[in-house]
């Protein structure tokens, strides 16, 4: 089956579990587990969400805080990759002010109806959320100050054509500043070929390693990758329980290679 349509109905199906009241128990853990989710759980400070619907912040289904972590000026024009029920995007649109902009852009047409009513909710103006696929970004050249991005990129399967994609857009001297899941060292090749590990965001990660390299290749310079959280051996039986793995023998072998991690580059000034 097609990764991009499991992905698009996984979260589908998550955006309408935020809209009908229940929780979004997205993430890693399988949707019988239903609990926090060692990779999505506590990102946000209260004080930082407070202002922000209440939807938008179930609907988070991110591995970090890109928009604490990333430097946004007012005036300029930021691009989330994936923006899911737009929570990173609302913040950002705040930190750049009115005469600035935040794009959201995503594939799954039940995250983009969550969104604009997260907006709509919000009364926060200079904000559009743009349907459409990382891989092909609908967005002139030069076009971005800030990418940022929440948990999306090791969802796709084509990352290489996703950082040229963002490099296109980016005006020169601007900033890729994205949190992800990576992985360090190596881990066993029977997880990666997991669709549910995949739509969780452990499968499709890319090792710490291939990013920078990937990252190098499509034109980025200042490329660093920082880690924010480190998945331990309680979240790695988390990650692996109920899908049909042998997990006492596999959980040694993951413990603490994964990780959340912060992964900044910038595009060259121009000459
Ligand atoms: C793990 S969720 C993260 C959502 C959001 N960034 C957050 O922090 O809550 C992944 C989101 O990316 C979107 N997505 C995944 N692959 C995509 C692709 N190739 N193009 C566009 N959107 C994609 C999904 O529809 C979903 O809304």
């Amino acid at each position: 089956m097609d990764i991009k349509e499991v992905v698009k109905e996984k979260y589908g199906q998550a955006a309408l579990r935020v809209h009908s009241g229940g929780s979004s128990c997205c993430g890693s853990a399988p949707s019988s587990q239903c609990g926090p989710d060692p990779i999505t759980h506590n990102l946000y400070a209260a004080g930082e969400t407070s202002v922000l619907p209440q939807e938008a912040v179930l609907a988070s289904l991110g591995c970090g805080n890109p928009t604490a972590l990333a430097k946004l000026n007012p005036g300029e024009t930021v691009l989330d990759l994936g923006s899911g029920g737009g929570i990173d995007v609302l913040l950002s649109a705040r930190r750049v002010g009115p005469t600035g902009k935040a794009y959201g852009l995503d594939m799954t047409d039940e995250m983009l109806a969550l969104a604009r009513e997260n907006q709509r909710k919000s009364g926060i103006g200079n904000v559009e959320f743009l349907k459409g696929e990382i891989e092909n970004i609908p967005l002139p050249d030069d076009s971005v100050d800030v990418i940022i991005s929440n948990c999306v990129i090791n969802l796709s399967a084509d990352k290489d054509r996703v950082l040229r994609e963002a490099f296109r857009v980016l005006k020169p001297g601007g900033r890729f500043a994205v949190s992800d899941v990576v992985v360090h060292g190596d881990v066993p090749a029977e997880l990666q070929r997991s669709l549910e590990l995949w739509v969780g965001c452990i499968a499709g990660a890319l090792k710490d390693s291939e990013y920078m390299e990937k990252l190098g290749r499509a034109g980025f310079e200042n490329i660093d990758i920082e880690p924010t959280r480190v998945y331990n051996i309680e979240d790695a039986r988390q990650f692996l329980s109920g899908q049909g793995f042998d997990v006492d023998s596999l959980v040694p072998q993951v413990a603490d290679k994964f990780m959340s991690a912060f992964v900044r580059a910038e595009k060259p000034h121009a000459r």
